[in-house]
C-alpha cells in the first residue's frame, strides 16, 4: 500500500516511528508559522503539523491545502506537547511532524461541509453522495449493513442453507405492487419484469431439492414511496423444505437472536411473543403494533348501541363500529389540541372524534347528555381509564375506526412519551386471514400472496365460496411497531393452488399464461415448504435509529424516485429505442 499506517491506528507505542499516512484534509489551521491539519481516512483522524524550520517545501505546500484534498504524507510520529492532548479520539495522544507532502488529488469548492450537514437538504446529500458518505455516521451505516450481511451468512450457513441467487430479468411476481418492466431487444414487444421479490424461484428452489435456501435478494416494486419503502430494497430471503410454521419461526428467531448480540451487543428473549391477527386488530387497530406503550384500543360498541347520540346509533345501526381509546393525562389538554387531533384523525378517514374528560366523578363531556350514567360508566370500565384521562372514541366502518384510532394511539404514545426506546419488542403476528375483500378493486385479494397456504381446517371454505372466512399459514414479524419481515408455509399442491388463483378472479387462461411453468412445477413431487423475507433496509434502521431507510441504502432514490446522482431515470437515445423495437408518443393522462 501507499501507506505504512491508517489515519485512526498512531498512539504513544508509535512515538519517534516514520510513517507514511493517506487521506483527506478534514480540517487546515493555519497557525502563521506553523500549520495543523487534521488527516481524514476511513479509520480516524490524526493531527499533522507542517513546521517551516523543519521543512519548508511540505509548510509551503500546506498552503495550498484545501479541506477534501486527498494528499500523502510522510513524517514522524511524536507526542503531543503537554496541554494539546485530544482524548476524543483515538489519535489524540499524538501528531505527525511532516517531512514530505503530495497531493494526490485536489478537490473543488464544496457544496457543503463534511463535518456539518444540519443545514443540507436531502437532495443535495444524494447529489453528493459520495461526500455524505465520507461522513464517520454514514460509514457507520455501511458497516452495520455489512455486519448484518456477515451475520446472515454465518448464522444460515451454520444451519445447513446455501444461498442461491435468482434471476432479475423475470416473469412478473405479485407481491401487490406493480412491476419495473424492462423491454427485450430479441424478443421485441415483449417485456421483462423485474422480480417484486425471489418468492417464486425460491419456491421452485424447493421443489429442485434445495432444501434450505436463502439470498440477501434485491427486490424491485413499483409503488408510492414512504420513508420506510424503496423502489429498490433488499430483503434477508429464505425458504425451507418440509417445515411446518414453528421450525420456520425458530431458526429466524434464532438468527435474530445472532444479529442483535453480534452486531447491537444486545440480548433479546426468546421465543418472540405471538399474537392472533384479529387480537392485534381488536386492541392496536393493526397487524404491526408497537407494542412497548400499554394504551390499548376497547370495543364499545355494545355499551353505547343504545345511547341518544346520533352518530352513534347511526353506525350501529348500518353495521360500524365504535371504540375508543384512554390517552393517559390527557385529560387536561386545552381545546385546540383536541382540534389538532380531530384533524389528525381525519386523514385517516375519521369523520369526528368524541371525547370525554376522565374526573373523579366519572364522564364529562359535551356530548354526556345522550349517555346514561350506565353507559358512561360501562365506557370507563370498558376502556380501563383513570381520572386525569381523556377518552377518544370514533365510530365509523370498522377499517376507519381501526387505522384512525391505531394512529392516534401511536401519536399520542410517541408525544406523551410513553415509547421506551431501549427495548426491542419483537411480535410475531400469526392467523391472518387468507383473503381480503378489496373495496378499490370490488374483489378479494391475497392478504400476502397467491402462494399462501390456507390453514388445513379452513380449506372447505376455499370450495364453498366463504372466501373471507379462511386463514392462512402466514405470519408477520413486528419489532417496536414496523413490519420487518413476512412469510408463510405455501402452497405446494397443484390443486389448491389452482383454486386460490381461481378464487383471486384470475381465468384458466390466466392462470396458465402467468402461472403455467409454477403449476407445472407442482405437479413434479413438490415437497411441503415454507419461509419468510425480511426487509434489511428496515432491519438497519432500527439500529441505528433513523427515520427513513434512505438514510441506511447507500445510493437510494428520492420520494418521487428520482436518483439526484446519476439523473435516473433518464430518456434514452433512439438508436436504443429503434433496437428495442419502441416507437414514443405522447399521451394525455386521460388516455392512459
Ligand atoms: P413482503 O412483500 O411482505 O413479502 O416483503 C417482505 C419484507 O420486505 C420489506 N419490504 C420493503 N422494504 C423497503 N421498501 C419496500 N418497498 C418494501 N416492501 C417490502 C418489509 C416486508 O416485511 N416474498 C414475500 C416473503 C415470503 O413470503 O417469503 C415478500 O416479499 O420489511
Ligand atoms: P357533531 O354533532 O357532528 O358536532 O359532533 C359532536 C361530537 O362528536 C364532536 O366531538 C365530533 O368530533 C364527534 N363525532 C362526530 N362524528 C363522529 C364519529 N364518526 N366518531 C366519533 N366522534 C364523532
Amino acid at each position: 500500500m501507499i501507506r505504512t499506517h491508517n489515519c485512526g491506528e498512531l498512539g504513544d507505542k508509535d512515538q519517534g516511528q516514520e510513517v507514511v499516512l493517506a487521506g483527506w484534509v478534514a480540517s487546515r489551521r493555519d497557525h502563521g508559522d506553523i500549520i495543523f491539519m487534521d488527516l481524514r481516512d476511513e479509520h480516524g483522524v490524526t493531527q499533522i503539523v507542517f513546521d517551516p524550520n523543519r521543512n519548508s517545501a511540505a509548510h509551503a505546500t500546506a498552503h495550498e491545502l484545501r479541506n477534501e484534498y486527498c494528499v500523502k504524507v510522510t513524517g514522524k510520529v511524536s507526542p503531543r506537547p503537554e496541554g494539546t492532548v485530544n482524548t476524543g479520539i483515538s489519535t489524540g495522544l499524538i501528531e505527525v511532524d511532516v517531512e514530505k507532502v503530495e497531493i494526490l488529488s485536489a478537490s473543488g469548492t464544496l457544496p457543503f461541509e463534511i463535518k456539518d450537514i444540519s443545514t443540507v437538504s436531502e437532495d443535495i446529500r444524494l447529489k453528493y453522495r459520495y461526500l455524505d458518505l465520507r461522513r464517520a455516521p454514514m460509514r457507520n451505516k455501511l458497516k452495520i449493513r455489512h455486519n448484518v450481511s456477515r451475520c446472515v451468512y454465518e448464522f444460515l450457513d451454520s444451519e445447513g442453507f446455501i444461498s442461491v441467487e435468482t434471476p432479475m430479468l423475470t416473469r412478473s411476481t405479485p407481491e401487490g405492487a406493480r412491476d419495473y418492466v424492462v423491454p427485450s431487444r430479441l424478443q421485441q414487444a415483449s417485456f421483462y419484469a423485474l422480480p417484486q421479490s425471489p418468492q417464486i424461484f425460491k419456491q421452485l428452489l424447493m421443489v429442485a431439492g434445495v432444501e434450505k435456501y436463502f439470498q440477501i435478494a434485491r427486490c424491485f416494486r413499483d409503488e408510492d414511496l414512504r420513508a420506510d419503502r424503496q423502489p429498490e430494497f433488499t430483503q434477508i430471503d429464505m425458504e425451507m423444505s418440509f417445515v411446518e410454521q414453528d421450525d420456520v419461526l425458530d431458526v429466524c428467531e434464532r438468527m435474530f437472536k445472532k444479529i442483535f448480540t453480534d452486531v447491537a451487543g444486545k440480548d433479546i428473549e426468546l421465543p418472540f411473543r405471538r399474537m392472533g391477527y384479529s387480537e392485534a386488530m381488536d386492541i392496536y387497530g393493526t397487524d404491526k403494533p408497537d407494542t412497548r406503550f400499554n394504551v390499548l384500543i376497547s370495543d364499545i360498541t355494545d355499551d353505547v348501541k343504545a345511547c341518544d347520540f346520533k352518530v352513534f346509533r347511526s353506525v350501529v345501526d348500518s353495521g360500524g363500529s365504535i371504540k375508543a381509546l384512554a390517552a393517559p393525562g390527557y385529560g387536561s389538554i386545552s381545546r385546540k389540541e383536541i382540534d389538532g387531533l380531530i384533524s389528525f384523525v381525519s386523514e385517516y378517514g375519521a369523520k369526528g372524534l368524541a371525547y370525554f374528560k376522565v374526573e373523579e366523578g366519572g364522564l364529562s363531556s359535551q356530548i354526556s347528555k345522550f349517555f346514561s350514567e350506565q353507559e358512561l360508566r360501562a365506557v370507563k370500565e370498558r376502556t380501563g381509564a383513570s381520572p386525569g384521562d381523556m377518552i377518544f372514541i370514533v365510530a365509523d366502518r370498522k377499517e376507519v375506526v381501526c387505522a384512525s384510532l391505531a394512529a392516534l394511539r401511536l401519536k399520542i404514545g410517541r408525544d406523551a412519551g410513553l415509547i421506551d426506546s431501549s427495548r426491542h419488542d419483537f411480535l410475531w403476528i400469526v392467523d391472518f386471514p387468507l383473503f381480503q375483500f378489496s373495496e378499490d378493486e370490488k374483489k378479494w385479494v391475497s392478504e400476502h400472496h397467491p402462494f399462501t397456504s390456507p390453514a388445513p381446517e379452513d380449506l372447505c371454505f376455499l370450495d364453498s365460496g366463504d372466501l373471507g372466512k379462511i386463514r392462512s399459514m402466514s405470519y408477520d414479524l413486528v419489532l417496536n411497531g414496523s413490519e420487518i419481515g413476512s412469510g408463510s408455509i405455501r402452497i405446494h399442491n397443484r390443486d389448491i393452488q389452482e383454486k386460490v388463483f381461481s378464487a383471486l378472479g384470475l381465468s384458466e387462461q390466466e392462470r396458465r399464461e402467468k402461472f403455467g411453468f409454477l403449476l407445472d412445477a407442482f405437479g413434479y413431487g413438490a415437497p411441503p415448504h415454507g419461509g419468510v423475507a425480511f426487509g434489511m433496509d428496515r432491519l438497519i434502521t432500527l439500529f441505528t435509529g433513523d427515520g427513513s431507510i434512505r438514510e441506511v441504502i447507500p445510493f437510494p432514490k428520492t420520494q418521487k424516485g428520482v436518483c439526484p446522482l446519476t439523473g435516473a431515470p433518464s430518456g434514452v437515445s433512439d438508436t436504443q429505442l429503434r433496437d428495442l423495437g419502441i416507437k414514443m408518443r405522447r399521451v394525455k393522462s386521460e388516455d392512459c
